[in-house]
Protein backbone atom coordinates (compact mmCIF):
# COMPACT_ATOMS: atom_id res chain seq x y z
CA UNK A 1 0.00 0.00 0.00
CA UNK A 2 1.64 3.39 -1.13
CA UNK A 3 0.66 6.02 1.46
CA UNK A 4 1.35 8.74 -0.70
CA UNK A 5 -2.13 7.45 -2.31
CA UNK A 6 -4.14 8.19 0.88
CA UNK A 7 -6.39 11.00 1.61
CA UNK A 8 -5.75 12.74 4.91
CA UNK A 9 -8.23 11.84 7.89
CA UNK A 10 -10.13 14.54 9.38
CA UNK A 11 -8.65 14.12 13.19
CA UNK A 12 -5.59 15.58 13.98
CA UNK A 13 -2.52 13.89 15.41
CA UNK A 14 -2.87 15.98 18.68
CA UNK A 15 -6.23 15.18 18.95
CA UNK A 16 -5.08 11.50 18.55
CA UNK A 17 -2.15 11.37 20.64
CA UNK A 18 -3.86 13.29 23.10
CA UNK A 19 -6.98 10.76 23.45
CA UNK A 20 -4.51 7.90 23.39
CA UNK A 21 -2.71 9.57 26.76
CA UNK A 22 0.04 9.69 25.22
CA UNK A 23 1.11 13.41 25.26
CA UNK A 24 2.05 13.79 28.69
CA UNK A 25 4.77 11.19 28.00
CA UNK A 26 6.03 13.52 25.13
CA UNK A 27 6.27 10.43 22.95
CA UNK A 28 4.81 12.46 19.95
CA UNK A 29 7.69 15.07 19.44
CA UNK A 30 10.51 13.29 20.21
CA UNK A 31 11.16 12.45 16.94
CA UNK A 32 11.20 16.73 16.15
CA UNK A 33 13.46 16.85 19.27
CA UNK A 34 15.84 14.44 18.15
CA UNK A 35 15.99 15.63 14.42
CA UNK A 36 16.76 19.27 16.35
CA UNK A 37 19.07 18.54 18.47
CA UNK A 38 22.90 19.94 17.54
CA UNK A 39 24.86 17.63 15.06
CA UNK A 40 28.05 16.95 13.61
CA UNK A 41 30.93 19.66 15.48
CA UNK A 42 31.29 22.62 13.17
CA UNK A 43 34.30 22.20 11.40
CA UNK A 44 37.19 24.63 11.19
CA UNK A 45 36.89 27.23 8.03
CA UNK A 46 39.78 26.87 5.70
CA UNK A 47 40.17 24.91 2.82
CA UNK A 48 38.82 21.20 2.70
CA UNK A 49 42.41 19.93 2.10
CA UNK A 50 43.56 21.63 5.27
CA UNK A 51 40.26 20.46 7.56
CA UNK A 52 41.22 17.07 6.01
CA UNK A 53 44.60 17.04 8.40
CA UNK A 54 42.94 18.72 11.30
CA UNK A 55 43.27 15.73 13.72
CA UNK A 56 41.55 17.65 16.39
CA UNK A 57 38.53 18.15 14.53
CA UNK A 58 38.45 14.54 13.47
CA UNK A 59 38.67 13.33 17.06
CA UNK A 60 35.59 15.26 17.87
CA UNK A 61 33.60 13.90 14.69
CA UNK A 62 34.69 10.30 15.82
CA UNK A 63 33.15 10.51 19.08
CA UNK A 64 30.05 10.99 17.54
CA UNK A 65 29.64 7.38 16.57
CA UNK A 66 29.60 4.17 18.86
CA UNK A 67 31.36 1.25 17.15
CA UNK A 68 33.03 -1.92 18.41
CA UNK A 69 36.44 -1.90 19.13
CA UNK A 70 36.66 -5.87 18.58
CA UNK A 71 37.90 -4.99 15.18
CA UNK A 72 39.32 -1.80 13.42
CA UNK A 73 36.58 -1.60 10.61
CA UNK A 74 38.48 -0.81 7.27
CA UNK A 75 34.86 -2.31 5.36
CA UNK A 76 32.64 0.57 5.79
CA UNK A 77 31.56 -0.23 1.93
CA UNK A 78 28.67 -2.05 2.70
CA UNK A 79 26.53 0.41 4.79
CA UNK A 80 28.00 3.17 6.41
CA UNK A 81 27.33 3.42 10.28
CA UNK A 82 24.99 6.07 11.41
CA UNK A 83 26.07 8.96 13.92
CA UNK A 84 25.05 8.99 17.22
CA UNK A 85 22.47 12.18 16.12
CA UNK A 86 21.17 10.19 12.90
CA UNK A 87 20.83 7.00 15.28
CA UNK A 88 18.80 9.10 17.58
CA UNK A 89 16.71 10.58 15.24
CA UNK A 90 16.28 7.22 13.71
CA UNK A 91 15.29 5.59 17.15
CA UNK A 92 12.67 8.44 17.67
CA UNK A 93 11.06 8.34 14.37
CA UNK A 94 10.50 4.18 14.89
CA UNK A 95 9.18 5.22 18.21
CA UNK A 96 6.70 7.44 16.44
CA UNK A 97 5.67 5.04 14.38
CA UNK A 98 4.98 2.38 16.69
CA UNK A 99 3.22 4.61 19.31
CA UNK A 100 1.08 6.59 16.88
CA UNK A 101 0.43 3.34 14.37
CA UNK A 102 -1.26 2.91 11.23
CA UNK A 103 -3.17 6.94 12.33
CA UNK A 104 0.30 8.28 11.63
CA UNK A 105 1.26 6.38 8.79
CA UNK A 106 -2.78 8.06 7.34
CA UNK A 107 -2.54 11.19 7.83
CA UNK A 108 0.94 13.17 9.03
CA UNK A 109 3.21 10.38 7.55
CA UNK A 110 2.24 11.34 4.16
CA UNK A 111 3.37 14.98 4.71
CA UNK A 112 6.19 13.95 6.62
CA UNK A 113 7.48 11.86 3.88
CA UNK A 114 6.84 14.57 1.33
CA UNK A 115 8.87 16.77 3.43
CA UNK A 116 11.88 13.79 3.48
CA UNK A 117 11.81 13.35 -0.35
CA UNK A 118 12.39 17.01 -0.82
CA UNK A 119 15.24 17.33 1.29
CA UNK A 120 16.83 14.59 -0.46
CA UNK A 121 16.07 16.17 -3.94
CA UNK A 122 17.30 19.40 -2.56
CA UNK A 123 20.46 18.19 -1.36
CA UNK A 124 21.05 16.20 -4.71
CA UNK A 125 20.50 19.50 -6.27
CA UNK A 126 17.39 18.00 -8.20
CA UNK A 127 13.95 19.23 -8.54
CA UNK A 128 11.29 16.83 -6.24
CA UNK A 129 9.45 15.99 -9.26
CA UNK A 130 12.56 14.00 -10.32
CA UNK A 131 13.26 12.33 -6.81
CA UNK A 132 11.18 8.75 -5.76
CA UNK A 133 12.27 7.16 -2.62
CA UNK A 134 13.83 3.17 -3.22
CA UNK A 135 14.85 0.91 -0.60
CA UNK A 136 18.10 1.07 -2.13
CA UNK A 137 20.66 1.62 -4.82
CA UNK A 138 19.34 -1.72 -6.20
CA UNK A 139 15.60 -1.04 -7.03
CA UNK A 140 16.81 2.42 -8.10
CA UNK A 141 18.81 0.96 -10.60
CA UNK A 142 16.50 -2.23 -11.36
CA UNK A 143 13.65 0.69 -12.01
CA UNK A 144 15.85 2.45 -14.41
CA UNK A 145 17.24 -1.25 -16.05
CA UNK A 146 13.96 -2.98 -16.17
CA UNK A 147 12.44 -0.05 -16.70
CA UNK A 148 13.90 1.78 -19.77
CA UNK A 149 11.43 0.88 -22.71
CA UNK A 150 13.83 2.74 -25.53
CA UNK A 151 14.93 -0.47 -26.52
CA UNK A 152 14.09 -3.24 -29.05
CA UNK A 153 15.30 -6.05 -31.45
CA UNK A 154 18.05 -5.30 -33.23
CA UNK A 155 19.62 -3.00 -29.73
CA UNK A 156 22.01 -3.60 -27.26
CA UNK A 157 23.01 -2.89 -24.26
CA UNK A 158 26.31 -2.44 -22.02
CA UNK A 159 27.77 -2.56 -19.28
CA UNK A 160 32.41 -2.80 -17.90
CA UNK A 161 33.74 -5.44 -15.53
CA UNK A 162 33.94 -3.33 -13.03
CA UNK A 163 29.99 -2.76 -12.23
CA UNK A 164 28.32 -4.06 -9.43
CA UNK A 165 26.88 -7.64 -10.13
CA UNK A 166 23.00 -7.00 -9.50
CA UNK A 167 23.07 -4.48 -11.92
CA UNK A 168 25.05 -6.53 -14.07
CA UNK A 169 22.43 -9.27 -13.68
CA UNK A 170 19.62 -6.91 -14.34
CA UNK A 171 21.36 -5.62 -17.70
CA UNK A 172 21.88 -9.68 -18.35
CA UNK A 173 17.95 -10.08 -17.82
CA UNK A 174 17.04 -7.46 -20.77
CA UNK A 175 17.93 -10.14 -23.56
CA UNK A 176 15.11 -11.89 -22.54
CA UNK A 177 12.78 -9.33 -21.48
CA UNK A 178 13.73 -6.38 -24.28
CA UNK A 179 14.99 -8.79 -26.97
CA UNK A 180 18.58 -7.36 -27.09
CA UNK A 181 22.71 -8.09 -27.24
CA UNK A 182 24.30 -7.33 -24.31
CA UNK A 183 27.65 -6.35 -24.62
CA UNK A 184 30.68 -6.13 -21.91
CA UNK A 185 34.08 -4.82 -21.99
CA UNK A 186 36.68 -4.73 -19.32
CA UNK A 187 38.05 -1.12 -17.45
CA UNK A 188 41.89 -1.34 -18.26
CA UNK A 189 44.25 -1.91 -15.29
CA UNK A 190 45.71 0.31 -14.27
CA UNK A 191 43.28 3.11 -15.47
CA UNK A 192 43.86 6.75 -15.83
CA UNK A 193 41.60 9.28 -16.82
CA UNK A 194 42.43 8.97 -20.37
CA UNK A 195 42.46 5.18 -21.08
CA UNK A 196 39.09 4.93 -19.25
CA UNK A 197 37.44 7.50 -21.98
CA UNK A 198 39.41 5.79 -24.55
CA UNK A 199 38.04 2.48 -23.53
CA UNK A 200 34.19 3.30 -23.07
CA UNK A 201 35.01 5.58 -26.69
CA UNK A 202 36.43 1.91 -28.49
CA UNK A 203 33.48 -0.23 -26.93
CA UNK A 204 31.35 2.05 -27.91
CA UNK A 205 32.44 2.48 -31.77
CA UNK A 206 32.95 -1.41 -31.66
CA UNK A 207 29.17 -1.76 -30.78
CA UNK A 208 27.02 0.98 -32.77
CA UNK A 209 24.17 -0.93 -32.02
CA UNK A 210 24.05 -0.02 -28.40
CA UNK A 211 21.25 2.50 -26.88
CA UNK A 212 21.95 1.77 -23.56
CA UNK A 213 25.16 1.49 -20.65
CA UNK A 214 25.10 1.54 -17.62
CA UNK A 215 28.35 3.48 -15.51
CA UNK A 216 29.17 2.81 -12.05
CA UNK A 217 30.39 5.98 -10.84
CA UNK A 218 32.72 4.62 -8.42
CA UNK A 219 33.39 0.91 -8.21
CA UNK A 220 32.23 -1.30 -5.60
CA UNK A 221 35.26 -3.57 -6.40
CA UNK A 222 38.29 -1.15 -6.70
CA UNK A 223 37.17 2.16 -5.95
CA UNK A 224 37.91 4.10 -9.07
CA UNK A 225 36.40 6.90 -9.76
CA UNK A 226 34.76 7.00 -13.19
CA UNK A 227 34.85 10.72 -14.89
CA UNK A 228 30.84 9.76 -15.34
CA UNK A 229 30.11 13.61 -17.21
CA UNK A 230 32.37 13.14 -19.92
CA UNK A 231 31.12 9.19 -20.27
CA UNK A 232 27.32 10.75 -20.51
CA UNK A 233 28.78 13.37 -23.04
CA UNK A 234 30.71 11.06 -24.96
CA UNK A 235 27.48 8.41 -25.06
CA UNK A 236 25.29 11.43 -26.09
CA UNK A 237 26.65 12.08 -29.05
CA UNK A 238 26.12 8.38 -30.11
CA UNK A 239 22.45 8.50 -28.93
CA UNK A 240 23.17 6.37 -25.82
CA UNK A 241 21.44 6.62 -22.49
CA UNK A 242 23.28 6.17 -19.59
CA UNK A 243 22.11 4.83 -16.69
CA UNK A 244 24.36 5.67 -13.55
CA UNK A 245 25.31 3.39 -10.51
CA UNK A 246 26.07 6.33 -7.67
CA UNK A 247 25.60 3.73 -4.96
CA UNK A 248 29.07 5.03 -4.30
CA UNK A 249 29.77 8.26 -4.84
CA UNK A 250 26.65 10.29 -2.98
CA UNK A 251 28.74 11.31 0.11
CA UNK A 252 31.67 10.10 -0.37
CA UNK A 253 32.33 12.10 -3.40
CA UNK A 254 30.83 16.17 -3.84
CA UNK A 255 28.45 15.90 -6.44
CA UNK A 256 24.89 17.03 -7.53
CA UNK A 257 22.84 15.61 -10.64
CA UNK A 258 23.25 18.99 -12.81
CA UNK A 259 28.16 17.73 -12.08
CA UNK A 260 27.04 13.66 -13.31
CA UNK A 261 25.31 15.19 -16.31
CA UNK A 262 23.16 11.70 -16.40
CA UNK A 263 19.33 11.93 -16.99
CA UNK A 264 19.20 8.59 -15.07
CA UNK A 265 20.76 7.95 -11.75
CA UNK A 266 20.06 5.44 -8.59
CA UNK A 267 21.56 6.27 -5.20
CA UNK A 268 21.66 4.84 -1.71
CA UNK A 269 21.22 6.74 1.45
CA UNK A 270 22.83 3.71 3.54
CA UNK A 271 26.31 3.90 2.68
CA UNK A 272 28.07 7.39 2.48
CA UNK A 273 24.97 9.63 3.72
CA UNK A 274 24.98 6.99 6.28
CA UNK A 275 21.28 6.92 7.17
CA UNK A 276 19.19 4.01 8.34
CA UNK A 277 20.05 0.38 6.38
CA UNK A 278 17.55 0.33 3.69
CA UNK A 279 17.00 3.64 2.16
CA UNK A 280 17.67 4.39 -1.65
CA UNK A 281 16.32 7.06 -4.30
CA UNK A 282 16.30 7.26 -7.96
CA UNK A 283 16.84 9.95 -10.06
CA UNK A 284 15.29 10.41 -13.37
CA UNK A 285 15.09 13.96 -15.17
CA UNK A 286 12.13 15.27 -15.61
CA UNK A 287 12.34 15.70 -19.56
CA UNK A 288 13.13 11.97 -19.50
CA UNK A 289 10.44 10.41 -17.40
CA UNK A 290 8.68 8.80 -20.36
CA UNK A 291 12.07 6.25 -21.29
CA UNK A 292 11.20 4.48 -17.62
CA UNK A 293 7.99 2.65 -17.60
CA UNK A 294 5.51 3.03 -14.36
CA UNK A 295 6.47 0.29 -12.15
CA UNK A 296 4.54 -3.11 -12.62
CA UNK A 297 1.59 -0.80 -14.28
CA UNK A 298 1.40 1.13 -11.22
CA UNK A 299 -1.97 3.04 -11.13
CA UNK A 300 -1.70 4.81 -7.52
CA UNK A 301 -0.13 7.30 -9.76
CA UNK A 302 -0.25 9.55 -12.88
CA UNK A 303 2.04 8.48 -14.98
CA UNK A 304 3.46 12.12 -15.34
CA UNK A 305 4.64 11.67 -11.29
CA UNK A 306 8.31 10.21 -10.89
CA UNK A 307 6.10 8.48 -7.45
CA UNK A 308 4.74 6.12 -10.12
CA UNK A 309 8.14 4.53 -10.95
CA UNK A 310 8.33 2.82 -7.99
CA UNK A 311 6.33 0.60 -6.10
CA UNK A 312 8.07 -1.07 -3.30
CA UNK A 313 4.99 -2.18 -1.01
CA UNK A 314 5.01 -1.22 2.80
CA UNK A 315 8.31 -0.24 3.43
CA UNK A 316 10.61 1.15 6.62
CA UNK A 317 8.78 4.34 7.70
CA UNK A 318 11.18 5.75 9.84
CA UNK A 319 13.89 4.95 7.09
CA UNK A 320 12.64 7.49 4.65
CA UNK A 321 11.81 9.91 7.84
CA UNK A 322 15.31 9.75 8.98
CA UNK A 323 17.12 10.97 5.52
CA UNK A 324 16.99 14.60 6.85
CA UNK A 325 18.38 14.21 9.97
CA UNK A 326 21.09 11.80 7.96
CA UNK A 327 21.62 15.21 5.40
CA UNK A 328 21.60 17.54 8.01
CA UNK A 329 24.73 15.70 9.75
CA UNK A 330 26.34 15.30 6.42
CA UNK A 331 26.00 18.86 5.14
CA UNK A 332 27.41 20.36 8.39
CA UNK A 333 30.13 18.29 8.23
CA UNK A 334 30.87 19.48 4.77
CA UNK A 335 30.99 17.10 1.77
CA UNK A 336 33.73 18.50 0.34
CA UNK A 337 35.77 18.12 4.51
CA UNK A 338 34.15 14.48 4.24
CA UNK A 339 35.15 13.59 1.10
CA UNK A 340 38.82 15.44 1.13
CA UNK A 341 39.06 13.42 4.83
CA UNK A 342 38.51 9.54 3.54
CA UNK A 343 41.38 10.70 0.46
CA UNK A 344 43.78 12.17 3.27
CA UNK A 345 43.25 8.61 4.77
CA UNK A 346 43.63 6.88 1.83
CA UNK A 347 46.22 8.56 0.20
CA UNK A 348 48.07 7.65 3.99
CA UNK A 349 48.10 3.80 3.81
CA UNK A 350 48.65 4.27 -0.11
CA UNK A 351 51.61 6.19 -0.11
CA UNK A 352 53.19 4.10 2.90
CA UNK A 353 53.00 0.84 0.66
CA UNK A 354 52.42 1.93 -3.32
CA UNK A 355 56.06 1.04 -4.97
CA UNK A 356 57.21 -2.14 -1.93
CA UNK A 357 57.70 -5.16 -3.93
CA UNK A 358 54.79 -7.32 -3.99
CA UNK A 359 52.13 -4.72 -3.35
CA UNK A 360 50.18 -3.61 -6.24
CA UNK A 361 47.58 -0.87 -5.91
CA UNK A 362 44.23 -1.08 -8.37
CA UNK A 363 43.12 2.43 -7.47
CA UNK A 364 45.32 5.47 -9.39
CA UNK A 365 46.25 8.31 -7.93
CA UNK A 366 45.73 10.65 -10.00
CA UNK A 367 42.68 13.65 -8.58
CA UNK A 368 39.73 12.41 -9.13
CA UNK A 369 39.86 9.17 -10.07
CA UNK A 370 40.01 7.75 -6.43
CA UNK A 371 37.81 8.92 -3.42
CA UNK A 372 37.96 7.05 0.33
CA UNK A 373 38.14 3.35 -1.28
CA UNK A 374 40.76 1.63 -2.82
CA UNK A 375 42.00 -2.25 -4.16
CA UNK A 376 45.30 -3.93 -3.38
CA UNK A 377 46.41 -7.59 -4.18
CA UNK A 378 49.73 -8.84 -2.78
CA UNK A 379 52.79 -10.95 -4.14
CA UNK A 380 50.77 -11.28 -7.52
CA UNK A 381 47.79 -13.45 -5.85
CA UNK A 382 44.08 -12.93 -7.99
CA UNK A 383 42.77 -16.18 -6.93
CA UNK A 384 39.37 -15.86 -4.72
CA UNK A 385 41.52 -18.30 -2.21
CA UNK A 386 44.68 -15.95 -1.97
CA UNK A 387 42.26 -12.63 -1.53
CA UNK A 388 40.74 -14.23 1.27
CA UNK A 389 43.47 -15.71 3.14
CA UNK A 390 44.93 -11.87 2.91
CA UNK A 391 41.42 -10.67 4.40
CA UNK A 392 41.14 -13.23 7.39
CA UNK A 393 45.16 -12.58 7.93
CA UNK A 394 44.71 -9.04 8.35
CA UNK A 395 41.32 -9.57 10.87
CA UNK A 396 43.09 -12.51 12.67
CA UNK A 397 46.78 -11.32 13.08
CA UNK A 398 46.03 -7.33 13.10
CA UNK A 399 42.56 -6.58 14.26
CA UNK A 400 41.68 -5.10 10.91
CA UNK A 401 38.52 -5.55 8.62
CA UNK A 402 38.56 -5.43 5.26
CA UNK A 403 36.75 -7.08 2.25
CA UNK A 404 37.67 -9.28 -0.69
CA UNK A 405 36.22 -8.56 -4.11
CA UNK A 406 35.88 -10.47 -7.18
CA UNK A 407 34.62 -9.77 -10.37
CA UNK A 408 37.48 -7.84 -11.65
CA UNK A 409 38.90 -8.94 -15.11
CA UNK A 410 42.06 -9.62 -13.83
CA UNK A 411 41.25 -10.87 -10.65
CA UNK A 412 40.54 -10.82 -6.65
CA UNK A 413 41.92 -8.48 -5.13
CA UNK A 414 41.15 -6.99 -1.11
CA UNK A 415 39.30 -3.63 -0.96
CA UNK A 416 40.05 -1.34 1.99
CA UNK A 417 37.48 1.29 3.26
CA UNK A 418 37.68 3.84 5.51
CA UNK A 419 35.19 6.02 7.28
CA UNK A 420 35.40 9.21 8.87
CA UNK A 421 35.83 8.01 12.02
CA UNK A 422 38.42 5.95 11.31
CA UNK A 423 42.10 7.41 12.50
CA UNK A 424 45.52 7.86 10.86
CA UNK A 425 46.34 5.53 13.59
CA UNK A 426 43.98 2.80 12.01
CA UNK A 427 45.34 3.13 8.37
CA UNK A 428 49.07 3.50 9.40
CA UNK A 429 48.26 0.36 10.99
CA UNK A 430 46.77 -0.84 7.88
CA UNK A 431 50.27 -0.18 5.93
CA UNK A 432 52.16 -1.45 8.48
CA UNK A 433 50.27 -4.98 7.92
CA UNK A 434 50.58 -4.77 4.43
CA UNK A 435 54.64 -4.04 4.76
CA UNK A 436 54.86 -7.40 6.64
CA UNK A 437 52.44 -9.29 4.93
CA UNK A 438 54.33 -8.39 1.68
CA UNK A 439 57.92 -10.08 3.03
CA UNK A 440 56.20 -13.28 3.98
C1 LIG B 1 28.31 0.12 -6.95
C2 LIG B 1 27.15 -0.38 -6.15
N1 LIG B 1 25.92 -0.31 -6.67
C3 LIG B 1 24.84 -0.73 -5.99
C4 LIG B 1 24.95 -1.27 -4.74
C5 LIG B 1 23.73 -1.75 -4.02
O1 LIG B 1 23.32 -0.77 -3.14
P1 LIG B 1 22.13 -1.07 -2.11
O2 LIG B 1 22.70 -1.98 -1.09
O3 LIG B 1 21.77 0.29 -1.59
O4 LIG B 1 21.02 -1.69 -2.85
C6 LIG B 1 26.20 -1.38 -4.15
C7 LIG B 1 26.33 -1.97 -2.81
O5 LIG B 1 27.38 -2.30 -2.34
C8 LIG B 1 27.32 -0.92 -4.87
O6 LIG B 1 28.54 -1.00 -4.36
Amino acid sequence: MDPHALPAAPLSRRAFVEAAGLAAAGLASSADRAVARPLSPSPPAGPADDVARDEGFWQRVAAQYRVSPVVTNLENGYWGVMAHPVLEAYKAHIDRVNVEGVYYIRTAYVRDLEAARARVASALGADVSEVAFTRGATEAMQVLIGGYNRLGPGDAVMYADLDYPGMQYAMNWLASRRGVRVARFAIPEPATKDSILDAYAAALAANPDVRMMLVTHCSHKTGLVFPVADIVALARVRGVDVLVDAAHSWGQIELSVGTLGADFVGFTLQKWIAGPVGLGAVYIRKSRLAAIDPMMGDEDHPAESVLSRVHSGTVNFAAALTAPAALDFHERLGPANKAARLRYLRDRWVAAVRGIPGVDILTPDERGLAAGITSFRLNGGTTSEHNQRIVETLRDRYGLFTARRTGVSRGDCVRVTPAVYNSVADVDRLAAAIRELARA
